[in-house]
């Protein structure tokens, strides 16, 4: 009891000081434990799966870089908030919000009906539509002459979702990976017949292999889908922060600065 008492006249005081030292309004922000004058700032945990090409990449020397790394970046310059990195693959991305232990997700993450029963989403920073990757010489000319083919997706990703949507929840064809790169690299080694996958990323694979021709196919069924960045239910303060950035490197050009360099090169 005596413990409680403590913690209360401390929290009040505290919260006298940080009122009576505050320029009015409420920017003094009332984070998790940092009593201080203010100077201990929260350092943000950023979540991806660093292996989205170009959109989330592990370097050699384990840095990860790529577009939603610089846009995220930025927005944290522009917001004023500080952000660190972690690599926690696709899946577990998703539990590290839900169990606290990141912050922030950017992982070129579509903004779906069914994620935002769990997750708040910021603006869209990106858009991108599923594509289909086949050899350049197969029939395939729309995502129903894939019936009976075997398809390769990245496992929970709006990719799988638009071949069960054609072929059924429990499709047999459907093989899910962990992450992208394996299911492309099974597609090159001859064991799925295609790959869906969102646009950039199966563009860019397509252009890193010159030896070979692909045929890439949009499905009339496609929907445009946009990039948000996530956060836990409820997480506004990080939210707001993450919107306001994001306004910003809008309306400066730092976002198309860096969708050029990434996309517009040639
Ligand atoms: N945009 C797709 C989705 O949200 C795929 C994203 C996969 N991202 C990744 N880093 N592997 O479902």
């Amino acid at each position: 009891k005596k413990k409680w008492l403590t913690s209360l006249v401390l929290t009040v005081g505290v919260g006298l000081l940080v009122s009576a030292c505050g320029t009015g309004g409420n920017q003094a922000s009332s984070g998790s434990g940092t009593a201080g004058g203010g100077t201990a700032e929260k350092v943000y945990v950023v979540g991806t799966d660093a292996a989205y090409p170009p959109f989330q990449m592990l370097e050699a020397d384990n840095k990860i870089t790529g577009h939603d790394i610089d846009v995220l970046n930025a927005i944290a310059e522009a917001g004023g908030f500080k952000v660190e990195w972690k690599n926690t693959g696709w899946d577990p991305l998703f539990d590290g919000l839900d169990r606290g232990t990141v912050d922030i997700g950017i992982s070129s993450i579509t903004i779906t009906e069914e994620r935002k029963k769990k997750y708040d989403f910021s603006e869209p920073y990106f858009e991108a539509n599923q594509l289909i990757l086949v050899a350049e010489d197969s029939p395939v000319n729309k995502l129903d002459d894939l019936k009976g083919k075997k398809i390769g997706v990245q496992g929970a990703t709006t990719g799988g979702e638009v071949v069960k949507k054609a072929f059924g929840d429990t499709y047999q064809g459907l093989k899910e990976y962990d992450d992208m790169p394996s299911a492309v690299d099974d597609f090159f080694n001859g064991r799925v017949d295609a790959v869906v996958g969102d646009n950039g990323v199966i563009q860019y694979y397509v252009k890193k292999i010159k030896d070979k021709k692909f045929k890439l196919i949009k499905d009339d069924s496609f929907e445009k889908e946009y990039y948000g960045i996530m956060v836990k239910k409820g997480n506004t303060e990080i939210l707001n922060k993450i919107n306001d950035g994001l306004k910003k490197i809008k309306e400066n050009g730092k976002l198309q600065e860096i969708y050029n360099q990434y996309f517009n090169k040639e």
